[in-house]
C-alpha cells in the first residue's frame, strides 16, 4: 500500500525501511497509548499543555514513518472517557488544540492519501472539533493510504456498552435472533468496524496498564511498553518497538511450530 503511496503521491522525504526490519513480518496494525506528555514538559520546567503540542509532533513523525514503512493502520489514544477527569484548562487546552491541527494538517494528510476517522463518543466533543472531525473524515473517506484512526472521548468498556445496546434493539425489534449473534456481528458494532486487531500495541512512559483502550481488539496483541516519553517517540524508538515485535512468536493459543 505505501509503496504505491510513495510513488504516486510522495512527500518531500520517504524514509525508507530500515534494513533490519522484515519486510513481509511488519504488523499490519499498530495502536499507540501517547503516555508520558505532562512528564516531558514538567522535565522542562514547562506547562504540561506545551508537552501537548509536543505530542502532536511526535504523532505526525509517527504517523508519517508508518506510512512510509507501509504499516496499514495506526489507532492512537488522543482523549479517553476518563481523561474528562483532568483540569478544565487542560480539557480546553486539548480540545482546541485537536482542533486547530485539524485545520493545519488535512490538506497534507489528503495529499498523502491518508484515511483519517475519529473512533469514540463524538458527541461531547466541542461543535467546532465535531465540524472538522466529520469535514476531515469525509475528504479522506476514499483515501488509498494509511488508515489513520485517532481515539476522541474513547473508552472500550463505553465502547463495549454501547455495541451490546444496539444489538439488544435489533433483538427488541425483532429483526436480530439473538442465536446469529456472534463474535464477527458483534465486533462489525464496534468503533473499529472493518479494521483488523491492531497486531502490536505501543505504550510510552513505561506505565504498565491499557487504560481502557481497545479492550476488546487487543485481545491477541503483542506489547511493546517503552520508557520513552510521546514527545521523544521517534524513528529510533519505533524501529525499537518493530524489531521487538519481530522477534515475538505469535502463537494465539497453538503451540510453536516444530524446529
Ligand atoms: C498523554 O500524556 C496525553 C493524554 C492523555 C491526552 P499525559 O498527559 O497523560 O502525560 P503524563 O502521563 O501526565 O506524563
Ligand atoms: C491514557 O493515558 C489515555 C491517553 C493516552 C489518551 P492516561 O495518562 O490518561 O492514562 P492513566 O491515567 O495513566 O491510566
Ligand atoms: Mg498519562
Amino acid at each position: 500500500m505505501s509503496r504505491a503511496l510513495a510513488t504516486t503521491t510522495p512527500h518531500s522525504h520517504v524514509s525508507p525501511l530500515p534494513a533490519a526490519l522484515d519486510p513481509a513480518r511488519l504488523p499490519t496494525h499498530v495502536a499507540v497509548i501517547m503516555d508520558g506528555n505532562g512528564r516531558w514538559a514538567r522535565q522542562r520546567g514547562l506547562p504540561r499543555v506545551m508537552g501537548h503540542r509536543a505530542g502532536v509532533e511526535s504523532l505526525k513523525r509517527t504517523l508519517r514513518l508508518c506510512s512510509d514503512w507501509g504499516i496499514g493502520a495506526l489507532t492512537a489514544y488522543a482523549f479517553s472517557t476518563e481523561n474528562w477527569n483532568r483540569p478544565g484548562e487542560e480539557v480546553s487546552f486539548l480540545m482546541a488544540l485537536f482542533e486547530k491541527v485539524l485545520v493545519r494538517e488535512l490538506e497534507g494528510l489528503e495529499r498523502e492519501q491518508v484515511r483519517i476517522r475519529f473512533l469514540g463518543d463524538l458527541e461531547p466533543l466541542p461543535e467546532g472539533l465535531r465540524q472538522r472531525i466529520a469535514e476531515a473524515t469525509e475528504r479522506t473517506a476514499g483515501n488509498s493510504g494509511i488508515h489513520f484512526n485517532v481515539c476522541t472521548n474513547y473508552g472500550g468498556r463505553n465502547e463495549l456498552v454501547r455495541a451490546a445496546r444496539q444489538l439488544a434493539q435489533r433483538v427488541a425489534a425483532g429483526t436480530l435472533d439473538p442465536e446469529a449473534i456472534d463474535e464477527a456481528s458483534f465486533a462489525a458494532e464496534l468503533h473499529t468496524a472493518g479494521e483488523a486487531d491492531p497486531d502490536l500495541l505501543i505504550r510510552t512512559s513505561g506505565e504498565q496498564r491499557l487504560s481502557n483502550f481497545l479492550l476488546w481488539q487487543l485481545a491477541y496483541a503483542e506489547l511493546h511498553i517503552t520508557d520513552v516519553l510521546w514527545p521523544d517517540f521517534d524513528q529510533e524508538a519505533l524501529l525499537h518497538a518493530l524489531l521487538d515485535y519481530q522477534g515475538r512468536q505469535r502463537r494465539f493459543g497453538g503451540v510453536a511450530p516444530a524446529a
